[in-house]
């Protein structure tokens, strides 16, 4: 029995209970902390689908289940996985209350946005490919004949800038390993590293997207659930990756290029589907884009953790307020920064007309099927992967769990973090720079 648990049952048997905020003289939010630390059976993620991080440490468990895809790269790849995979951050390094969480990177990172001054024709990107293929009129690119491991940095400067303006860039037949894709992703900027996702050993940045791990560890994913959040997601958990939403709103500076590389796919199903921020705010009319210009929004993580002043309150969000429109460094273009899963109010409105106004925004991301893409990641060779690169300040995206967990689904994520977020006054939406047509509603 551990020092903490012996102190509280002796003060269970003698209510000399003067003050709870200090027992034995240690301050109760110490006293807390230590609790969830040392207990294996308390869910330090706080995290109502999810039971993960109850280890620390390469999980012999998952390896078990790695998929042969997986391991195959990660041995091209020299790393090392014989004691287990996932790494779980050590329970002594993950946030137990929201304050801890907020100090993440709450400060200026440096960032470089390096589409800005590429070269608008891409010659150099396209001058590399076989192919390239657009596959919707407003969102979604694939690249073919080119590797990602071979790319120049003037390739990766006019990348970036055509993620920028088609959301979402695809590569399939991939050889890429871990330790590339997070070289690729610290170029485009400030690799996150999360405090208690599961991460490839030894590669902190390079985020495992495996629900079937998440599955074995516990978490709720089945046929009749896995698709709630989508209407309501304030009352139902997003269990996975199913529901509408963008990655790491909350932080100080939100993720921008994110690079998914899926190397175990489904042979039918397990689609990722995207859609454009630009175009979602191009669909409101010029009034009702009046209105949202220049208003902020509260986002929050995905994750919850306690109030240290209040610890039994239950689990609380981090939250940061960001502006509802932004203006995109590269391309120069106002979007729409919302998402069901993690935009939780505009700031100034009462609760009633936010939830209208947002409830209202989600649907146009999500019900206008013109400004989305649904890719399908099978490649043609076998041993290769396929990537997708999306802009995650101008996107939401999800996953599609229409193969139920029966063919293995595997990637790595890498997310560059990147610009403080801003609203340009001056900024034009996407079809007004490009001077496409806009209906005016008299
Ligand atoms: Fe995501």
């Amino acid at each position: 029995m551990s020092k903490i648990e012996t102190s509280i049952l002796v003060e269970a048997k003698e209510p000399d209970t003067e003050t709870l905020l200090v027992l034995n003289d240690i301050p109760l939010d110490e006293q807390v902390e230590g609790l969830i630390r040392n207990h294996k059976e308390l869910n330090i993620t706080r995290h109502r689908s999810e039971k993960l991080a109850l280890s620390s440490g390469p999980d012999p468990t998952g390896l078990k289940i790695l998929p042969a895809s997986s391991r195959q790269r990660f041995e091209e790849s020299g790393i090392d996985v014989s004691r287990g995979y996932p790494e779980v951050p050590d329970r002594s390094q993950i946030p137990v209350f929201v304050d801890q969480a907020f100090a993440i990177r709450n400060y200026d990172l440096p960032y470089t946005e390096r589409g800005k001054n590429a070269d608008k024709d891409k010659k150099s990107l396209f001058g590399a490919a076989t192919e390239v293929i657009n596959l919707t009129k407003n969102v979604g690119t694939e690249i073919v004949g080119l590797q990602l491991e071979n790319l120049t940095d003037q390739q990766k400067d006019e990348l970036a800038l055509l993620i920028a303006e088609r959301v979402v860039v695809f590569f399939r037949d991939q050889k890429l390993s871990p330790k590339t894709q997070r070289k690729l992703g610290e170029y485009w900027g400030h690799v996150e590293v999360h405090p208690q996702t599961p991460q490839v050993p030894d590669l902190p940045g390079v985020t495992v997207i495996w629900n079937d791990y998440k599955i074995k560890q516990g978490m709720n994913l089945n046929y009749s659930n896995n698709n709630l959040g989508n209407w309501d997601a304030t009352k139902n958990p997003a269990i996975g990756n199913q529901v509408w939403h963008a990655d790491l709103v909350h932080e100080r500076q939100p993720a921008g290029y994110t690079h998914l590389h899926l190397d175990a796919i489904p042979g039918v199903g397990g689609d990722t589907i995207w859609a454009s921020g630009y175009a979602a705010y191009d669909k409101l009319s010029d009034e009702f884009k009046q209105l949202l210009d220049g208003k902020e929004a509260v986002y929050i993580s995905a994750h919850g953790y306690l109030d240290r002043d209040d610890p039994f309150s239950g689990p609380k969000k981090v939250e940061r307020v960001h502006p509802i429109v932004r203006t995109h460094p590269a391309t120069g273009w106002k979007y729409l920064f919302v998402n069901r899963a993690m935009t939780r109010r505009i700031v100034g409105f009462s609760p009633v007309e936010s939830d209208l106004i947002l409830n209202y925004l989600f649907d146009v991301y999500e019900k206008n099927a013109d400004i989305q893409v649904r890719f399908k990641w099978s490649n043609t060779k076998t041993g290769y992967g396929t990537s997708a690169i999306w802009d995650n300040r101008i996107a939401q995206h999800r996953a599609v769990w229409d193969h139920e967990g029966k063919d293995a689904r595997h990637g790595t994520r890498v997310t560059s973090l990147a610009e403080k977020p801003y609203f340009d006054p001056d900024s034009k939406s996407q079809r007004e720079s490009l001077g496409k047509y806009l209906h005016k509603w008299e």
